[in-house]
């Protein structure tokens, strides 16, 4: 049986945590939808379009270990805000969706374009502010020199980006639950989902 679990939300609101916690909680597959954005903007950096780079995306692609950075986030947004390449990404992240046993996709349109009969949709944000304080605290453990008002105007640079586009841009589905997790750490936001998904079940 597939049972999908959508969640959107701005760039470091606590999507991916979330998402990998909740898949494991629940033995569901965990697609992480920026990676595919952002191996096509990495693959641009090589010297293909990046329609050719969404086209001839493949798994290996997705395990450049500087996807993370925050360039590679840059570029993503910006390959991301071109129909064609959100199109040759479309059938690979429905039958994802619809794989048996379930599946989590954490992204920014999956409950709006990818999945919008999913079983529950999530809306995962926080401030500005707290947003950007998790994400340098995230950058700086793992080795990265950028300052706390850096990492925020990169967020919102990319923010604004993702939802000002004409297509798929970045907004909750009308029928999504907000979830504000600018007051919780990540233990409560993980207990207030999980509880979520086990009253859908
Ligand atoms: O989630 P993450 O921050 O890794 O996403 C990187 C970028 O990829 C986003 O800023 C957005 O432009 C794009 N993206 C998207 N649709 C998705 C997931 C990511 O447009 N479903």
């Amino acid at each position: 049986m597939s049972f999908c679990i959508a969640i959107d939300g701005p760039a470091a609101a606590g999507k991916g945590t979330i998402s990998r916690a909740v898949a494991k909680h629940f033995g569901f597959a965990h697609l992480d939808t920026g990676l595919l954005y952002r191996a096509t903007g990495a693959k641009t950096f090589e010297g293909l379009t990046p329609i050719e780079a969404a086209r001839s995306l493949t798994a290996r692609d997705l395990d450049r270990p500087d996807l993370r950075s925050g360039d590679a986030g840059q570029a993503a947004s910006r390959v991301a805000a071109i129909p064609e390449v959100r199109a040759a990404l479309v059938d690979f992240q429905r039958a994802f969706a619809r794989r048996e046993g379930g599946a989590v996709l954490d992204g920014r349109d999956i409950g709006t374009v990818i999945c919008p009969d999913a079983e529950v949709k999530l809306y995962v944000t926080a401030t500005d502010e707290v947003r950007a304080a998790r994400r340098h605290r995230e950058l700086v453990d793992s080795g990265e020199a950028v300052t706390v008002e850096e990492v925020l105007a990169e967020l919102r640079d990319r923010d604004e980006r993702d939802s000002a586009r004409a297509t798929a841009p970045l907004k909750p589905a009308p029928d999504a639950i907000v979830i504000d997790t600018t007051e919780m750490n990540i233990e409560e936001a993980v207990a207030r989902v999980i509880a979520l998904i086990a009253e859908a079940r």
